[in-house]
């Protein structure tokens, strides 16, 4: 039904894809599987998370607001296609720290 996918490095994690089957969106499966990600990510000692998103992708841009992801700057041309990318981080708190560890980066439901 969906995946997210994320590289890390050093203390800091990028996610680098995330995407729900069409049918099965607005359900709180991105949500979930971000948050579920971020436990993760805490367990492996990761302090911040960064990403990039058109800023016309409303759906995205909503969802990683919701998750408290703040907008850096914005990067001219950064898709093939000439398109710009709004690049977002959020810090990660101690609190998902104990909720759980594994080695994967990536989740699907
Ligand atoms: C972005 C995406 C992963 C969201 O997944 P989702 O499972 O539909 O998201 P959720 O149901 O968990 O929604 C969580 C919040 O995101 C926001 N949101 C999600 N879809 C939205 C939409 N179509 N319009 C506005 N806000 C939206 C809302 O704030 C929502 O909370 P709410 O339902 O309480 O209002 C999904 O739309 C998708 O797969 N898009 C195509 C791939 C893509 O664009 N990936 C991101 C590339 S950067």
């Amino acid at each position: 039904m969906g995946y997210v996918a994320s590289s890390l490095e050093g203390s800091d994690a990028e996610i680098v894809s995330i995407a729900v089957r069409p049918g099965h969106r607005r359900c709180g499966i991105g949500r979930a599987l971000m948050m579920h990600t971020f436990v993760k990510l805490n367990a492996f000692g990761i302090r911040r998370v960064t990403l990039t998103v058109r800023p016309a992708n409303r759906p995205a841009m909503q969802l990683y607001a919701r998750l408290g992801f703040r907008s850096l700057r914005r990067i001219r041309q950064y898709y093939p296609d000439g398109s710009d990318a709004i690049e977002m981080q959020k810090e990660l708190s101690g609190a998902t720290r104990a909720a759980g560890a594994s080695t994967s980066s990536g989740s699907a439901v």
